[in-house]
């Protein structure tokens, strides 16, 4: 059997709303994530899907430790993220990292790619072997070496989106986080960066949280499934039970609603 990498146990977040109150009234709060509990292990691909503000990207920050008033516990390789010392979570960060849904605004538009891909190693003090190390990781996530010298704005959006994952796996994580990586490119492109991750999962051995609206795409790449809906995760498991069977009736509304790509699959 396979490792457990990361296991969320009753995970919750919420975020203060409207006005503080001076006087009596407790402020309001908005529960955008709510009890979430999954695991994944080495090499496994969890999809999650939900409509638009059911928590999911919230869900994957808490995650990558980007709040601190997180309950609940997750832990990675059995350090609890959430209680991690600054120590251990520069630790746990080159083991867990993000990719985006629009690389262009996460990535510094004054710099060059390479020094893009660099600068997660020299955070970590990393100097040795840095050229090499970066033109390796552009070159395995299908960029030239030309690249190297070339700005954000000089690439295509499928590269830019290579670059962002080239970022990411600099550090050789083990668990990449991606919250909707293709959503903002054109369908033959997004085909594209579908099959760059589904290698580099079989090269390095990488588990993915892949987060996205687009079910088809869910299905292709995903060996588990997580439905979320209003911050609650209310249907999860392996994807063949969940797209054949679906026992929640907000998954069963979900799947109606994707597209059959070819008439004689139609079948409802
Ligand atoms: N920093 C914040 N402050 C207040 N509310 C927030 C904050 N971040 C997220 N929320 C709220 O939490 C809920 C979940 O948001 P989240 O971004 O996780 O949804 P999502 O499932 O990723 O949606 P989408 O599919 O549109 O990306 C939403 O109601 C959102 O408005
Ligand atoms: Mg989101």
């Amino acid at each position: 059997m396979e490792k457990v990498l990361l296991r969320v146990e009753n995970v919750s977040k919420s975020f203060p709303i409207g006005r503080k109150t001076i006087f009596g009234k407790e402020q309001q709060k908005l529960q955008a994530v709510k009890n979430v509990s999954f695991q994944i292990k080495e090499g496994e691909t969890l999809g999650i899907v939900g409509e638009s503000g059911s928590g999911k990207s919230t869900l994957a920050r808490c995650i990558m430790r980007l709040y601190d008033d997180v309950e609940g516990k997750i832990y990675f390789e059995d350090k609890n993220i959430l209680e991690a010392s600054k120590e251990e979570l520069r630790e746990i960060r080159k083991e867990i990292q993000m990719i985006f849904q629009d690389p262009y605004s996460s990535l510094n538009p004054r710099m060059t790619a390479g020094q893009i891909v660099s600068e997660p190693l020299i955070n970590l003090g990393i100097r040795e072997n840095i050229k090499e190390r970066v033109m390796e990781t552009i070159k395995l996530c299908g960029l030239d070496e030309h690249h190297y010298y070339r700005y954000p704005h000089e690439f295509s959006g499928g590269q830019r989106q290579r670059l962002g994952i080239a970022r990411a796996l600099i550090v050789q994580p083990k668990l990449i986080v991606a919250d909707e990586p293709t959503s903002a490119l054109d369908v033959s492109i997004q085909a594209q960066i579908i099959n760059l991750l589904e290698e580099l999962q079989e090269k390095l051995g990488l588990s993915y949280i892949f987060i996205s609206h687009n079910l088809a795409v869910v299905e292709h790449i995903s060996d588990k499934v997580g439905v979320m809906l209003k911050g609650e995760m209310v249907e999860m498991g392996e994807k063949e039970g969940i797209y054949k069977n679906p026992q929640h009736d907000y998954t069963k509304t979900l799947l109606r609603a994707i597209p059959v790509e070819h008439p004689s699959q139609r079948k409802r």
